[in-house]
């Protein structure tokens, strides 16, 4: 059986990387992309922080077809960046990945996990509901390109049997799930 492990492998964003996610990044976060020399700083200064892609598998597909970042704060996990390439949303990608960054982060002794999402953003707070973060608050006006807001959302008690158990279902339906899109049934 091919499981998404080996279909998808998450693996660490390098340099190399950074050419294909500049392509894509103006398009996923129109109003304020990351220059290039952020990752770059991300990937090779900040000792706090780890960066992860999902790699297209064929020639024929994207070099990178999904992309995230977490700063470790202590013991808390704040998710920096997550996206998925146009063409390949909707297909449990940014799932996969989110629950790759949850599980290293619990590795690495997070307790929590944190992120900022616009409020109009509506696809990403359906994800990260999937995972069980909640609203906790609001940072008025916290995006300069339109004034809007930011939400906050937490996932908390990361280590707790009821989330370590929610997990390990979120990640059963995400195997099934990538499995079928990608019409795997061996
Ligand atoms: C938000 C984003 C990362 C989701 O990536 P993705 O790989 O398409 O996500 P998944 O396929 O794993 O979707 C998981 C769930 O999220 C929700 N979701 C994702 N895209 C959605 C959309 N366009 N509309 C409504 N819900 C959506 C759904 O509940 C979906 O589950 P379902 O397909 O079983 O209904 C992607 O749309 C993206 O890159 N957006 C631009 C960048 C961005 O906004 N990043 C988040 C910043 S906070």
């Amino acid at each position: 059986m091919t499981s998404p492990d080996a279909l998808f492998p998450v693996v660490a964003m390098q340099l190399s990387d950074l050419d294909a996610i500049m392509e894509i990044e103006p398009i996923l976060f129109t109003g304020d992309p990351w220059p290039r020399s952020m990752y770059e700083h991300e990937i090779v200064r900040n000792e706090l922080s780890f960066y992860r892609v999902i790699h297209g598998q064929a020639p024929a597909q994207p070099p990178v077809l999904a992309y995230a970042g977490v700063w470790m704060l202590y013991d808390t996990a704040h998710v920096s960046t997550i996206g998925t390439h146009p063409a390949w949303q909707r297909r449990g990608l940014s799932t996969w990945l989110l629950l790759h960054l949850i599980e290293e982060s619990l590795r690495r002794g997070a307790v929590e996990m944190t992120l900022e999402v616009r409020k109009s953003n509506l696809a990403a707070q359906a994800l990260y509901h999937h995972f069980g973060f909640e609203k906790v608050g609001r940072r008025r006006r916290y995006y300069r390109d339109t004034g809007e807001d930011a939400l906050l959302m937490t996932l908390t008690a990361l280590d707790a049997d009821a989330v370590r158990q929610a997990l390990t279902d979120i990640r059963q339906r995400s195997i099934a799930h990538l499995r079928r899109q990608m019409g795997v049934d061996d």
